[in-house]
């Protein structure tokens, strides 16, 4: 199967990110062919710091290949790298209704947060199908928030190859029910333009003091505590076996403990579990033309894959001559 996933590179990943789609993908490079980019061009509809555009490209990709991104194995590159992904977009933007793009519930969001609207917000899902389609990708591993997304991108497929036949496969979204949403230190849905996030690789002392900011309900010390609906164990169950969470539920039933105790074990959990893909991180960030040559390569895989789709396209559209 064809898995493609991609991260926008418009701040530090999280662990939102890493359940809701990094992991996904890493997990499932065994069995399948996966295509994974860093999405700049999608983070130009939020970033307009080329420094730090260029900067956060660098850093995911690094991050990316620190948390297993297997590079031999799979294809992994920047969006940017690869042209024909611009082209493929402007065509399928004759075929997306503007209506379909006004429904889209993450630019409605947006907007209604006072994110000024541009085209680019708008045609966003324009450009994320053409991501999608030029690959032929038939597994989009997402989380909720990008389902539409997915769905969008099918839509328009539908349109094309109703024009021109059997061009584009018809992708579907894939979520980890588990990890729909993982909640940010307030609880919403954690996410970058939320400022409630739990960084992969932050500092120590950092970490702990985001994670000491998780909202959760006043609770006298010796009472029991319901752990169902506490942000600190939503976050903790990604990272626990069974045995592990079961534990964690008694200790939350039996009283005695507060929320500063499951905090502070929360931040062990977290610092144990990546403590490996820290490890392999500084190697790469100590290494970074190694990186830049990994995603060279990766780039070049990505272009001869989309070349194929490209040239039916050209040739059914009429543009190739
Ligand atoms: P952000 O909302 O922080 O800007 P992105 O939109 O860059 O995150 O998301 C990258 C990937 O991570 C997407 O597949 C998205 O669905 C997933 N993701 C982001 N936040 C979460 C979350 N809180 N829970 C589950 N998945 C998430
Ligand atoms: N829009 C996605 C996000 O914010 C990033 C993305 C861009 C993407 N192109 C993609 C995800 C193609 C999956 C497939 O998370």
């Amino acid at each position: 199967m064809r898995l493609l996933t991609g991260i926008q590179p418009s701040g530090d990943l999280h662990i939102g990110n890493y359940f809701g789609s990094i992991k996904q993908m890493i997990d499932a490079q065994e069995d399948n062919d996966i295509f994974a980019f860093i999405a700049n061009y999608h983070a130009m509809t939020t970033v307009s710091d080329g420094k730090r555009l260029s900067e956060l490209t660098m850093r995911s990709a690094t991050d990316f290949l620190a948390l297993g991104m297997d590079p031999e194995k799979s294809t992994f590159w920047v969006q940017s790298d690869v042209d024909e992904v611009l082209e493929l977009y402007w065509t399928l933007s004759s075929f997306t209704p503007m209506g379909l793009l006004e429904r889209a519930h993450s630019y409605k969001d947006k907007v209604a947060k006072g994110i000024n609207a541009n085209h680019s917000l708008f045609s966003y899902p324009v450009l994320m199908a053409a991501d999608i389609l030029l690959f032929r990708s038939e597994i989009v591993p997402v989380g909720k928030d990008q389902i539409q997304h997915v769905e969008i991108a099918r839509d328009i497929a539908i349109k094309f190859n109703n024009q021109y036949g059997e061009i584009f496969k018809l992708p579907e979204f894939r979520v980890d029910d588990n990890v729909a949403t993982v909640p940010g230190t307030d609880g919403q849905k954690m996410s970058k333009s939320y400022g409630n996030i739990i960084n992969i690789f932050e500092e120590e002392k950092k970490q702990l003091k985001t994670i000491k900011k998780i909202v959760t309900e006043a609770v006298p010390m010796e009472e029991p505590k319901e752990y169902e609906c506490c942000n600190v164990y939503n976050i903790a169950k990604l990272f626990l076996d069974e045995a592990k969470q079961t534990a964690l539920q008694e200790r939350y039933s039996k009283g005695g403990e507060g929320h500063g105790h499951f905090k502070q074990y929360l931040a062990e959990v977290i610092w144990e579990y990546y403590r490996p893909y820290r490890e392999k991180r500084e190697y790469y960030a100590s290494h970074q033309d190694e990186v830049r040559d990994i995603l060279k390569m990766g780039a070049q895989k990505a272009r001869l894959a989309a070349s194929e789709t490209i040239e039916k396209v050209r040739s059914v559209t009429g543009i190739s001559y």
